[in-house]
């Protein structure tokens, strides 16, 4: 939440510091801000700083108009508000009273309010409502007390409470950029003759695929030719250094007129690459990266997984998926409330965790809390290097590539592929399903990259649906079973995007209250089970009939050859045959297609929706 840019080097500081915040832009856009060590007048170097409310453009107008003066070091900020309302005087950077340190900061300095009493009693006047501002005039104090920047940086973060990544300047000293880091992200990437600072590495990948992960509560400081990394007792401390295996292209829309669109469209490929290397011709698994002894996977008697948002609709469909498979008990809940149920966990619980951006402060916390109770924790993360992953015992990354537009779609399909692999391992290990079992399904899922392409390949019908019914105010969705979960999730897009009422409901529960809604013209988006041995099906088709008769418009999506549903179906959405548990990989890509064009006919942003941000790393 949050987007922070710093650079040293030998280039326009202004221009690799816009363009790294426009790849981070997802992260926040209630305002953009930059801040440059410059020449002055008197040979000395100075702070210049410029920030406007609203999305980058603003800034970049601002910039263009009145250039800034040139210089090699600079940091910037694109913001998601907490602290403060999101105009001016509240974007970042935040600068000392004598403007001789200018900071950028991601996260929630928890004891502001104690430390801005503090200043104010010494006499410091503070501008804005930002708890940032408190951080600025903290280094400052230290700096004019004779402090270099890093020495500075390290004694105020001592006294800092929260989560935050900090990066900060100095007038006098434009060798350097100084950034620190608690519960919140940050990476360094590595330059030649420059280096970089960014909240992931997307600010800089178009300069260099060499990157640094710093740990928490550390501090690193870059010059143009060495990055130093200490903890916050200026101890020297290490980062662990990785090769970034994507590039600049892969972050940039590629004709696509939204980012969210054209990652719709990589799934295929996304889960085909999530799928890589994890299987062999046989389709015995290998999952290396469960460091997660054999031994320990089969002591294991029950498992929590735990996520938000988006991710936690791919949990749910997890947990149907592994139970099935492995016979363990498998619990479903929301980051934020598990912490706080005083949940029962033993050395025996294993907790996933779900998280596309491996940063979500929520998730991140509750990792926290299962670990201290002896819990084994497994992450489940797009993110390399990301927080979570890393203070997880074993982690499977689902490779889908970055994610820019802030519904998440490509993260969520390779989500539940990753899920289906743990579930499938778990049976392996532990034999609940016999081998000829795990190859079959590992076959189903290897297959599933040409079934999605085969969902997109008829778009067009989709985005026929969204034409008709752009001027709609409520839309319903309904599913069972692993249909329910998607149903949440074409609900969920549909307000992020289109800012219109959209709800998902189990069918069964319908007729228990939410059957009250139905009136005639409504349209009802029904996510058909395939047709299979158990009653899902017909139990479906009765719902679907009882929300007819009331008048509703039923938008079926089912499989192409599904005669029995077609009757009771206005409009049809014919689906692959794919086996029941791995049908949400199929059946959520129309409901992502139908938001993305609806939120694009009604005229809203679409990679930026209005109040979200791509991730959420505020508690
Ligand atoms: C934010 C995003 C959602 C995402 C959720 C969880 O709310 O807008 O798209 O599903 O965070 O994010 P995570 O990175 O933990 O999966």
């Amino acid at each position: 939440m949050c987007g922070i840019v710093g650079y040293v080097g030998e280039k326009q500081a202004r221009d690799v510091v816009v363009e790294g915040l426009r790849l981070l832009e997802y992260r926040g856009y209630d305002s953009a801000g930059i801040a440059l060590v410059a020449g002055g007048e008197l040979g000395q170097t100075v702070l210049v700083s410029d920030k406007r409310a609203g999305k980058l453009a603003n800034l970049e107008k601002a910039i263009a108009e009145d250039a800034l003066p040139a210089a090699t070091t600079g940091i910037g900020h694109t913001r998601w508000a907490t602290h403060g309302a999101p105009n001016d005087v509240n974007a970042h950077p935040h600068l000392g009273p004598q403007r001789r340190v200018a900071v950028v900061h991601n996260g929630i300095l928890e004891n502001f309010a104690r430390l801005r009493d503090e200043l104010e009693r010494a006499g410091h006047d503070l501008l804005s409502e930002t708890d940032t501002e408190v951080a600025a005039h903290l280094i400052e104090n230290e700096v004019l007390a004779g402090a270099d920047l890093t020495t500075a940086m390290q004694n105020v973060c001592r006294r800092l409470e929260g989560a935050f990544t900090l990066v900060a300047i100095d007038a006098h000293d434009p060798s350097r950029v100084v950034a620190a880091r608690r519960n919140s992200p940050l990476v360094v990437g590595l330059g030649v003759g420059e280096n970089f600072i960014g909240s992931d590495v997307a600010a800089f990948i178009e300069h260099t695929r060499e990157a640094l992960e710093l740990g928490q509560d550390q501090v690193v400081t870059i010059t143009r030719d060495a990055v130093a990394v200490s903890d916050f007792d200026g101890n020297e401390a290490q980062g662990r250094q990785y090769h970034v295996d994507w590039d600049l292209a892969a972050a940039e829309k590629d004709g696509y007129d939204w980012f969210m669109r054209k990652e719709i469209f990589e799934q295929p490929r996304a889960i085909a690459d999530a799928l890589l290397g994890r299987h062999d011709e046989n389709g015995q698994l290998q999952l290396d990266e469960v460091r997660i002894s054999d031994d320990e996977l089969r002591d294991i008697d029950k498992i929590v997984i735990i996520a938000c948002g988006t991710s936690n609709y791919a949990a749910m469909v997890a947990k149907y998926a592994i139970e099935h498979w492995t016979r363990i008990p498998c619990e479903i809940e929301l980051s934020h409330e598990f912490r706080y149920r005083d949940p029962i966990l033993t050395r025996n619980t294993l907790v996933v965790a779900i998280s596309q951006s491996g940063e979500t402060a929520d998730t991140l916390m509750a990792i926290r809390h299962a670990k201290k109770q002896k819990a084994k924790v497994l992450a489940i993360c797009n993110t390399n290097g990301s927080t979570i992953p890393r203070e997880s015992d074993a982690v499977i990354y689902t490779h889908a590539g970055p994610e820019i537009g802030v519904a998440s779609t490509k993260g969520f399909l390779t989500q539940l592929v990753a899920c289906y692999l743990l579930g499938l391992y778990l049976a392996q290990v532990r034999g609940t399903k016999y081998g000829d079992e795990i190859a079959a399904v590992v076959g189903e899922l290897a297959a599933m990259s040409d079934r999605v392409q085969q969902v997109l390949d008829d778009a067009d019908r989709v985005y026929a649906l969204a034409e008709r019914f752009k001027d709609t105010t409520s839309v319903l969705f309904i599913g069972r079973h692993a249909g329910f979960p998607v149903a949440l999730e074409g609900a969920l897009k549909l307000k992020e995007l289109a800012y219109i009422h959209a709800e998902g409901f189990a069918a069964g529960e319908l007729k228990h209250g939410p059957i009250a809604l139905i009136e005639p013209g409504l349209p009802v988006f029904c996510v058909v089970p395939p047709r299979g041995r158990d009653q899902l099906h017909d139990k479906m088709i009765s719902a679907i009939q009882e929300i007819r008769a009331r008048g509703a418009l039923t938008i079926v999506l089912a499989e192409a050859d599904d005669d029995e549903v077609t009757p009771y179906a206005d409009v049809f959405i014919p689906l692959p045959t794919v086996p029941t548990l791995l049908q949400p990989l199929v059946a959520t890509v129309p409901l992502q297609l139908f938001a993305c064009e609806l939120a694009t006919l009604m005229g809203h942003d679409v990679d930026q929706p209005r109040n979200l941000a791509k991730s959420v790393t505020v508690e």
